[in-house]
């Protein structure tokens, strides 16, 4: 934040919390806007919106983290890397949203362990980006930052931040939850129409295996029909629970959809879901840490490479004080060559300090690559390799690999590297659409909720995973 986007509102001047003392702090990767004022109107009209979500239903999200957080049931948190604004469709919402149900019932039904499903969506717009400018053939400029900021295309107007764009993500999110919550609720999740939630393009061995686990399914809601139990009475076989969460990136744009619950009096973000902070921005004395404790919703906190056992539990400690189950996710995104080397000590220490912590896996952000023919790309077999490592680790420490966070779209695009389809770095220039890092296509993801499912299996089961510890 520049010191002078600071100004227009001024932290609060004791030390009591509220949603704009995060302006008092050191904050990373917020831009500057040419024109304050603009900001000003762009957030004043937002604060005016509805909130998008109620703090009730974080409340239940928070609920059944906390039975993640007891070994009781797994996290499938994906989507978008960046949505964006060109790509905003009802197909590409209702593509996402099949895979994931897709992949949460071959979880559910492979290890008999319930899903807690959270969309990387409808608010998935800000980016931390590596360097702050990018330069091509002499010209640099400001680097794309997602599409609540500025524009990809590579022009001096379309990378100047702009204000308008906050309202447009906003409007974005709004109706992309409309659907969401409809298609959960409206009768599209329905158990008795999971053939339908195939994809046309998902083919071979992934859509023989998801046909027999429809097939079987349905032999169990026959069975369960006959038994007096249907859809019409058993909330569960006709909707489901979907969540939506993003990365607390924009702290201008956060803070103004920031409300009191009126039903107890606290503080709860209403962009989503559950927020999460990045690798970039988790330091225990800056803005995004400031803000992120504030509100009662269900945080994460990227764990990278270079984090330590000490820092995370500073962190642990400033956002869950009174250590509540489901408050605090870490969603460990070490890479498959590093994971081994620091995870252990991380989960130990902070295990041994009884902290109450969801232990997810972004097997994505540490295993990027480039491709030879210059495609940041993401090797399958990396991304299988780092998830089998976090299970292990978990096995041989005595505590529960709680989910998995991914990027990954419904869509038949080859950004990521392997797969029963055997995408290669020479066919990544096909279909490589992601406005930011490469997704795991619909096949693939299914693939891998295939393996997941045997991976939970044997972590409730007992042990058929190759211990390579
Ligand atoms: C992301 O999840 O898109 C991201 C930028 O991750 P990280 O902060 O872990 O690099
Ligand atoms: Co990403």
């Amino acid at each position: 934040m520049s010191e002078d986007s600071n100004k227009f509102i001024s932290p609060s001047m004791n030390n009591k919390w509220s949603p704009d003392t995060w302006r008092s702090k050191k904050a990373k990767h917020i831009p500057k806007y040419a024109d304050e004022s603009e900001l000003k109107n762009s957030l004043n009209k937002i604060k005016e919106y509805p909130p998008l979500v109620f703090a009730g239903e974080a409340r239940s999200l928070k609920s059944r983290l906390s039975d993640v957080a007891n070994g009781k049931a797994f996290l499938l948190q994906g989507g978008d890397c960046a949505e964006s604004f060109a790509d905003f469709h009802p197909d590409n919402i209702r593509d996402t949203f099949k895979v994931i149900l897709q992949m949460a019932v071959v979880l559910t039904f492979g290890a008999t362990c319930p899903i807690v499903k959270v969309g990387r969506i409808a608010g998935q717009f800000a980016k931390p980006r590596s360097q702050n400018t990018e330069i091509v053939k002499d010209v640099e400029l400001e680097s794309y930052k997602g599409d609540i900021i500025n524009g990809i295309e590579f022009s001096k107007i379309s990378r100047e931040p702009d204000p308008d764009r906050l309202v447009q993500a906003y409007n974005q999110s709004a109706s992309t939850l409309n659907l969401l919550r409809a298609f959960s609720q409206g009768g599209f999740a329905n158990l008795h129409k999971i053939h339908q939630w195939n994809l046309s393009f998902v083919q071979g061995e992934n859509a023989a295996k998801f046909k027999e686990i429809s097939d079987r399914i349905d032999e169990c809601l026959a069975f369960m029909s006959a038994c007096g139990i249907n859809d019409k009475n058993v909330r569960q076989l006709y909707e489901t629970d979907f969540f939506t969460s993003h990365e607390a990136l924009l702290l201008p744009y956060e803070e103004a959809l920031t409300r009191i619950d009126s039903t107890n009096g606290k503080w709860y973000a209403v962009s989503a879901h559950m927020l999460w902070v990045g690798d970039r921005t988790r330091q225990t004395d800056g803005a995004h840490i400031e803000f992120v404790k504030g509100i009662g919703n269900p945080i994460g906190i990227k764990v990278g490479p270079t984090s330590s056992a000490e820092e995370l539990l500073k962190i642990i400690d400033i956002i869950n004080p009174d250590n509540i189950a489901g408050r605090v996710t870490l969603i460990c995104r070490m890479g498959a060559d590093k994971i081994l080397q620091k995870l252990p000590e991380i989960i130990k220490k902070i295990n041994n300090e009884g902290k109450k912590i969801v232990w997810t896996c972004d097997p994505m952000h540490g295993n990027t690559i480039k491709a030879n023919s210059g495609y940041k790309t993401r090797p399958l077999n990396n991304i299988i390799s780092e998830i089998q490592n976090f299970f292990n680790i978990h096995r041989s420490i005595g505590t529960y690999p709680g989910g998995v966070h991914l990027e990954m779209t419904g869509q038949d695009v080859t950004e990521c590297m392997g797969g029963l389809q055997k995408i290669t770095d020479e066919d990544l220039e096909n279909r490589y659409h992601t406005y930011c890092d490469p997704r795991l296509n619909a096949s693939q993801s299914l693939e891998l909720a295939f393996l997941l499912a045997e991976f939970l299996k044997d972590d409730k089961f007992g042990s058929k995973i190759s211990s390579n510890l």
